[in-house]
């Protein structure tokens, strides 16, 4: 048995959820719910990101200590997660001992190994507001594209930045033109890693399009050191004397999450965490699933941590998304224009959120989420092609066959088809996928509304009820298996389905419901959505 570890990315927990960093993560359950009903062991963490200056300054203006305010987004996210089914087996906060304790373990190993070292650097600092300010509050002018950047990233180009490259700065919170003082820093030396990462990027099998290319342009750029401490207020401690007014750089901090969730996920539940980790306990794939914008934490960072750190499983497949545009805009908070994760929640169904997100999510390419697009998805394929099929077999056995399953077997082609789409949906799934592998089996869906219409039980009941009998066995049958297929994508219809059926956890293999077993008495799994909605 293999051991597949999910890591999820950590949302920050200053402003809630949009549906464009849903669409990021979503990958990840689907994930880790194929991988579960294959029957593998699975491991899938995330939490909230609650640390960095953004989530101390908004904490301070509304007069509430840091760790509640990322505690209100946390307990958000979470419900919403919860709502969307999001199987996480651990979705925990980086505000916690648990995870405090692994960074700072990290950082000590990585210190030991001569991969850190300190040096004095000028800093940064705002006379004004009287303090250090963080990469992120300083904006200026990136020297590679000249478009508006922060200081730690350009999100225009994607290139990571140090404040002191940008021209034309501002400090972020008080608009005045900052200065530069000395301050003594740990520096991570990921010049060093060079080679290393070199080969490891090399060999990369299952990393989207993106993440090769974008960590190849940073490896021959040639990977510079970078600051592994800064002057925050909010964050893990550096558990060295002498810094006690800084922390850990929230890039080394945040990554590590994956294994401080690992561990708090075992201490919870007496598992062990090792399997997931520890190269010589056996086979690891690892799937790591976020936005494009965290590439390089992903594919480079996070790698020399691990490697640093010695003896540690890298990323395997890197699940990296492209963006999501709202009726053909980017999204904005600062304009508020998005689409609200808890506002979509309390108005449509879970699935259709999910269905919508994978068919038409930014998986290669960007994507647009329209009204139009999201109403018409829903009510021309999952209600219209998936759910009407559903309906009128499980209507039709209960009324005319008192929803006993009749008599008859599965006809041949879909037999075959059925097995090979269990393997070639997995082996989409399985290298990320995971639009094409929900496209087949829709198309699957489709024939089997036009095998339904082509034999015609309505007339087949009135000349010869056996085999009107032997369609609806076999339409059953189909559908026990879509429920199986599509239970990764849209879990709660294909739940209720199975429920219909008496049917066991899904198990990613043919499933068969025998004739003769009394069925439960279906209700609608879909509702229209009124298309005026749109507006
Ligand atoms: N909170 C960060 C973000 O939202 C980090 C995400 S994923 C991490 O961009 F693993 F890198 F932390
Ligand atoms: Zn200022």
């Amino acid at each position: 048995m293999a051991h597949i570890f999910i890591g999820g990315a950590w949302p920050y927990a200053n402003g809630s959820l949009h549906l464009g960093r849903l669409a990021s993560l979503l990958p990840g359950d689907v994930l880790a719910r194929y991988f579960r009903s294959k029957g593998e062991k699975v491991l899938y963490v995330s939490g909230s990101d609650c640390h960095g200056t953004p989530v101390a300054v908004q904490a301070a203006q509304e007069g509430m200590e840091p760790g509640d305010f990322a505690g209100r987004y946390h307990e958000e996210f979470k419900a919403c997660f919860e709502k969307l089914g999001f199987s996480y087996d651990l979705y925990t906060r980086t505000d916690r001992q648990a995870h405090h304790e692994t960074v700072q373990a990290l950082f000590l190993k990585l210190l030991e190994q001569g991969y850190l070292y300190r040096k004095t650097v000028m800093q940064t600092y705002c006379e004004t507001d009287g303090r250090f300010l963080p990469d992120r509050y300083v904006e200026g002018i990136c020297p590679v594209c000249g478009k508006q950047a922060r200081g730690d990233q350009c999100d225009h180009c994607s290139t990571l930045l140090e404040p002191s490259d940008l021209k034309e700065r501002a400090c972020k919170l008080c608009g005045h033109a900052p200065v530069e003082r000395p301050t003594e820093h740990y520096y991570l030396a990921l010049s060093r890693f060079q080679e290393v990462l070199s080969r490891y990027a090399g060999q990369a099998e299952g990393w989207r399009d993106n993440a090769v290319q974008t960590t190849e342009r940073y490896l021959k750029e040639g990977l510079q050191d970078r600051a592994a401490t800064r002057d925050l207020t909010w964050g893990v401690d550096v558990p060295l004397p002498g810094f006690g007014d800084k922390k850990i750089y929230v890039w080394i901090e945040a990554v590590s999450g994956y294994l401080s969730a690992s561990k708090q996920w075992a201490a919870q539940t007496g598992e062990r965490w090792e399997p997931f980790w520890l190269e010589e306990e056996g086979k690891i794939t690892s799937y790591y699933v976020h936005g494009k914008d965290n590439i390089p934490f992903h594919t480079l960072i996070w790698p020399a941590i691990l490697l640093g750190a010695g003896g540690l499983h890298l990323p395997d497949r890197i699940l990296s998304c492209e963006h999501l545009t709202l009726e053909g805009k980017k999204f904005s908070t600062s304009r508020n224009w998005a689409v609200w994760v808890p506002d979509l929640l309390a108005r449509y169904h879970p699935d259709s959120i999910r269905y919508f997100l994978i068919a038409n999510g930014p998986e290669r390419r960007d994507a647009d989420f329209s009204w139009r697009e999201f109403i018409h998805s829903h009510n021309g394929e999952l209600l219209g092609a998936f759910g009407n099929f559903v309906q009128r077999t499980l209507a039709f056995v209960h009324k005319s066959f008192d929803g006993i399953v009749p008599e008859g077997e599965l006809p041949d082609p879909w037999g075959k088809s059925l097995s090979a789409l269990y393997q070639s949906a997995g082996d989409n799934i399985e290298a990320g996928r995971l639009k094409e592998a929900l496209e087949d089996i829709f198309s699957a869906v489709r024939k089997a509304n036009k095998y339904f219409d082509e034999e015609k039980p309505w007339l087949q009941i009135k000349d010869n009820r056996e085999t009107c009998g032997a369609t609806l066995h076999s339409c059953i049958q189909i559908i026990a298996n879509l429920s199986c297929l599509l239970t990764p994508f849209i879990p709660f219809s294909c739940q209720k389905i199975r429920d219909f059926l008496s049917l066991p956890e899904p198990s990613w293999q043919v499933d068969f419901v025998p004739a003769g077993r009394k069925l439960n008495p279906p209700e609608l799994l879909f509702e229209r959505i009124d298309a005026s909605r749109i507006e």
